[in-house]
């Protein structure tokens, strides 16, 4: 079957989430050594994303500037106003201020525990396009849902909740990760022959919406469980173009084999 995606989009994206671990010194000591792990030739083939805390990112960004590394800076959340009375939040702007490339949205944990709604998650969508940022937007479903055969209703709603107001050639400028909830910290993955089935829906329905095009330029992450043992598998399906780390990307001898395995 010839394959319906561009070749920016199926050089793969790998992303490391770190969640809320490491402070500005362990995040800088583990950015040195996974520079000493991953060579030129491995980020010649594979694109490699951080997600430090706010408070790691500055740091980060010295040092990635300083020694010149391939790495992508990324940030885990951000508001989608560019300023206000809003205590505690971070504005996109000054995200790519610091030179962030990616910032994740609607991450599970943050629809879960902190209240992000479909509605939000488009306009944070938006936002971060607006400064010229790429979006990894999350969705998934959780086990209850997965059982009920909901996946495809549960995914494909975020998607296009999460896609609400976005031009063909934005989408085709994102990331949408797949990570079903049943499979995030919990050491089981999904098969990678259900991960395909979902991200090929979900290109499916982008192509739907949006057009070929778009479809085929827009790159699709599994997440949940990534492990070095699993990442050739998921990596070789046709519509898996990267992976969202979580658990994995705190070992960088771990996370510097995904990230090799994963090319
Ligand atoms: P784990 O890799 O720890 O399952 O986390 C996945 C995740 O949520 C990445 O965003």
């Amino acid at each position: 079957m010839a394959d319906h995606r561009t070749a920016a989009a199926r050089r793969p994206l790998i992303s490391g989430n770190w969640k809320m671990n490491f402070n500005h010194f362990e995040a800088i000591q583990f950015v040195q050594k996974l520079s000493y792990l991953l060579g030129k030739d491995d980020l010649g083939e594979v694109d490699v994303s951080i997600h430090p805390p706010f408070t790691d990112i500055r740091s980060v960004q010295t040092v990635i500037d300083a020694d010149k590394l391939q790495f992508a800076l990324g940030a885990q959340h951000c508001h989608f106003d560019d300023t206000g009375a809003l205590t505690g939040e971070v504005a996109p702007v000054f995200l790519a201020k610091l030179g962030v490339k990616y910032v994740i949205a609607g991450h599970s944990e943050r629809r879960e525990l902190f209240g992000e709604t479909d509605e939000m998650v488009a306009k944070k969508v938006a936002a971060i396009q607006r400064h010229a940022m790429t979006p990894i937007m999350c969705v998934g479903e959780t086990l209850d849902e997965r059982e009920a055969g909901q996946t495809e209703t549960k995914v494909l709603g975020q998607v296009h909740a999460g896609l609400t107001g976005r031009t063909a050639e934005q989408v085709a400028s994102m990331v949408i990760a797949y990570e079903p909830i049943w499979a995030i910290g919990t050491g089981r993955t999904a098969t990678s022959d259900d991960a395909q089935l979902v991200c090929a829906a979900i290109r499916a329905a982008v192509a739907a919406q949006f057009g070929a095009a778009s479809a085929g330029a827009l790159r699709i992450q599994y997440g949940g469980s990534v492990k070095a043992g699993t990442i050739a598998e998921l990596i070789a399906q046709h519509d898996v173009d990267g992976a969202l780390v979580g658990g994995a990307s705190l070992d960088p001898d771990e996370f510097a084999r995904i990230a090799k395995l994963g090319r």
